[in-house]
């Protein structure tokens, strides 16, 4: 071959290693700015509530905490004294449902903090259980009776 000839040759395969170079670097910076324009894409949903998740930041959307007809719209809890004690304190493990399907006295309600307290992780809830027992009980009673009351002082009469 000429020299000429294995000088084009020598160029063009420059020419190309150059351009995946920089195919590489563009695809590398693209990544790099997608990752940084998503900061929460590799955040881990962190299901391990440790005390430091007491208090639930509120974001700064106005209808975040949101009342209609009494109802604490993104929960469906009940808008009474201690909803928010409640809110930060009982929704951060499972869905506000748990709570509101469940009608219980006031032993039972406690019982129940002390069983998620033993066996599930629930923090200490200090001066707060008594706010959210409170409004547990208030709000979420056992069901009224489910059957009418015995009939009494019947004046019977007979079919003709
Ligand atoms: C640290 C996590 C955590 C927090 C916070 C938490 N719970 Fe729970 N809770 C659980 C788990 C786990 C279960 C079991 C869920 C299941 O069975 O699917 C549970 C179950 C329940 C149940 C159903 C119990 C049953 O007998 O089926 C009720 C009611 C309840 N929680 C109420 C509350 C209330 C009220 C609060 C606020 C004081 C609260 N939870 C806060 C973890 C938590």
């Amino acid at each position: 071959m000429e020299d000429h000839k294995k000088f084009r040759l020598l160029v063009k395969a420059i020419y190309r290693l150059l351009l995946s170079l920089f195919g590489l670097f563009a695809v590398m910076v693209f990544t790099l700015l997608f990752i940084m324009y998503n900061p929460d894409l590799f955040k881990k949903a962190d299901l391990n509530v440790g005390e430091e998740k007491q208090y639930v930041a509120v974001t700064d959307e106005e209808d975040f905490d949101k009342i209609e007809n009494g109802i604490h719209l993104r929960t469906g809890l009940v808008d009474a004294e201690g909803l928010m004690t409640v809110v930060n304190n009982c929704t951060n493990c499972h869905s506000a449902k748990l709570v509101t399907q469940n009608r219980m006295n006031k032993e039972r309600w406690v019982s129940t903090i002390r069983w998620m307290q033993e066996t599930q992780n629930l923090w200490d809830l200090g001066p707060n259980e008594e706010v959210i027992v409170n409004y547990l009980v208030t709000n979420y009673p056992p069901s009224k009776k489910g059957r009418r009351e015995i009939l009494k002082d019947i004046e019977w009469y007979v079919l003709k």
